[in-house]
């Protein structure tokens, strides 16, 4: 089972275990935090079961395991949206981990490398002590801490996954690449935030999703990865590099840095590496490449 199989991560996952022969029960319920058409878009051909996770339970009735990838994501998150970050992430995690202990299920869960907030080292291990600066990053670790204590007081079988900045073909509207290429595309203008020297370890979503299957498949019960590529890049670098590949030149507007927004991430992926052989392949320039042709295409598309 994939909780929200219609969002960007998702839907990428269905299509990589469907096509690994898994039979696949997909949930979303195409919240309203980005347009629900690029949803059903992202969905076409899917069979999607609109749930509720915040008020219903899953049946988990023939289901090997579940990966909860449904949430309120974003991290610039302060003010009255806090309800939905509470709602969508606490409130929902909390009914998939205890009807999945109750049944005996695994879940891989979706976490964030917003935990850490402005990290005490990088590149950021596991073990560093996570300190969010935003709500939303609050909400997700207390996710894994009721992953956690599930785990120790009902036996849930849980692994977390903290995913650092995935990118690719369906990238969410609200994400910087995704409003880089979409601007070039269009020739419109990207609304920079802060100076562009903040940096992030970019995760190409195919290397992502299979960070998360090798999880499902292999993972020891409570283990905790990062999920990140191995090279970082400024949004100064990133800029550059699919302004190089599109040909064009971006209208960059220059904003004030957001509250919620970490400086850096850069994941140290030593422990996913050494327990579960995965590790980011994807060249950034390569994965840039294939989100620019993604959006080149649709904006050029009737
Ligand atoms: C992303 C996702 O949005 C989160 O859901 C995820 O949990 C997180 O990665 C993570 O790794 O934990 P973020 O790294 O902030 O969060 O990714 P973007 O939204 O693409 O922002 C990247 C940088 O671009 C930020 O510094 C942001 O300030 C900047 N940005 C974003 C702009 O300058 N302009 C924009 O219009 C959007």
């Amino acid at each position: 089972m994939v909780t929200g199989a219609a969002g960007f991560i998702g839907s990428h996952l269905v299509e990589a275990l469907v096509a690994q022969s898994h039979e696949v029960v997909c949930v979303d319920s195409f919240t309203d935090y980005y347009d629900p058409a690029l949803k059903e878009e992202n969905a076409a051909g899917l069979d999607v079961a609109r749930l509720d996770l915040a008020e219903q339970d899953l049946d988990l009735d023939g289901i090997d395991g579940v990966f909860h990838l449904a949430g309120q994501p974003g991290v610039r998150s302060f003010g009255d949206v806090f309800e939905e970050y509470v709602r969508r992430n606490l409130l929902a995690s909390r009914r998939v981990f205890e009807t999945a202990a109750a049944a005996g299920v695994r879940v891989v869960f979706a976490s964030s490398s917003s935990i850490y907030g402005d990290a005490e080292r990088y590149p950021t291990p596991e073990d560093t002590e996570p300190r969010p600066i935003s709500p939303y990053g609050i909400t997700k670790l207390g996710c894994e801490q009721l992953a956690y204590a599930y785990g120790q007081e009902f036996g849930l079988d849980a692994v977390v996954l903290r995913y650092f900045t995935f990118y690719g073909p369906r990238q969410r509207p609200d994400m910087a690449l995704t409003r880089i290429v979409d601007a070039l595309a269009r020739g419109a203008t990207f609304e920079l935030y802060g100076d562009g020297l903040q940096s992030r370890s970019f995760t190409y979503v195919a290397d992502g999703v299979s960070a998360t299957i090798a999880a499902m498949q292999h993972a020891p019960a409570g283990a905790v990865y990062n999920v990140g590529g191995g090279e970082e890049a400024t949004m100064r670098d990133v800029i550059a590099t699919l302004e190089a590949v599109s040909g064009r030149s971006l209208d960059v507007v220059e904003r004030p840095a957001v509250a919620g927004d970490v400086r850096r991430t850069s994941a140290d992926a030593k422990r996913i590496e050494d327990d579960l052989g995965w590790r980011a392949t994807t060249e950034l320039g390569e994965g840039l490449r294939a989100q620019w042709e993604w959006a080149s295409v649709r904006v050029a598309a009737p």
